[in-house]
């Protein structure tokens, strides 16, 4: 994709359009978002797993709105042309009127995007969300937040019920103005069903190869992290440099060679 102007939820769409792959990593801090720019990653998701990679907690539920407008200003501030969404942390977007106001404060902070965990139950947010001016990623599969209620990270739609339910919830969600789609933890088979379905982008995690574009944690793709997920590849490993490795991994993406099957979970 052309770097030439500031990528927006427009562009990434017209990406898909093209059958153009894109690259997303997370991003906590102005320099490592500069450098991932560099990189050519089009996409920097100030995640909320920053309650793991940077305040050593067990989950994400802890953080908060405070922590998250913080680390969008600094991603924002590091970057020129490629695009910052950042995650609603748990419990901010319980009501509709709960995700207007901590949206509202997210792209204050320099957000382009706000992407939320959750089904059919959010259909009411984001279509209010996005008739207003406010783009929204939605996230379906594996939901960090919800940890507590499901006890594990482990794969979902491995059922054929589950994976009914996760392709009706990402056709609604597109229906009620969703811009791009996360899966994260499913089948590579759905993951790429959903993707042929769907008309907006989906980013996959653990999801195979099939999806529009891939999203990492930027701590476990350097390998920093103390517990690497499987389907995560070290790419600091014989690129020599952060800058090197960061490369690497946006040309993989974009190229289709990553995630290869060793990195697919199922
Ligand atoms: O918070 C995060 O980093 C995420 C990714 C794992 C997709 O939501």
């Amino acid at each position: 994709m052309s770097f030439t102007k500031k990528i927006t939820a427009r562009s990434l769409k017209i990406a898909k359009s093209k059958g153009e792959k894109f690259a997303v990593l997370t991003s906590y801090d102005a320099t490592l978002a500069r450098l991932s720019e560099e990189a050519g990653v089009e996409c920097l998701l100030v995640g909320d797993s920053l309650g793991n990679v940077i305040q050593g907690q067990d989950s994400t539920v802890p953080v908060t709105i405070e922590d998250m407008c913080y680390h969008t200003s600094c991603v924002a501030n590091g970057v020129d042309k490629t695009m910052v969404m950042a995650d609603m942390p748990f419990m901010t977007y319980s009501t509709p009127e709960d995700a207007f106001v901590n949206a509202a404060e997210l792209m204050r902070s320099g957000a382009q995007m706000v992407k939320m965990e959750g089904g059919a139950w959010l259909a009411e947010t984001i279509s209010l969300l996005t008739e207003r001016g406010i783009p929204v990623c939605a996230h379906l599969g594996l939901l960090p937040q919800s940890v507590n209620k499901t006890g594990g990270f482990r794969l979902q739609g491995k059922t054929e019920n589950d994976a009914a339910q996760i392709l009706a919830d990402a056709i609604l969600l597109e229906e009620a103005g969703a811009d791009i789609l996360l899966l994260e933890m499913v089948p590579k088979a759905l993951a790429g069903q959903i993707t042929e379905v769907l008309n907006i982008p989906v980013i996959g995690i653990g999801a195979g190869n099939q999806t529009d574009a891939q999203v990492l944690v930027v701590h476990d793709l350097l390998g920093l992290s103390g517990y690497i997920p499987s389907f995560v590849n070290n790419f600091l490993e014989g690129h020599g440099s952060i800058q090197n490795a960061l490369t690497a991994y946006a040309e993989a993406v974009k190229s289709g060679a990553f995630p290869d099957d060793a990195h697919t979970p199922g």
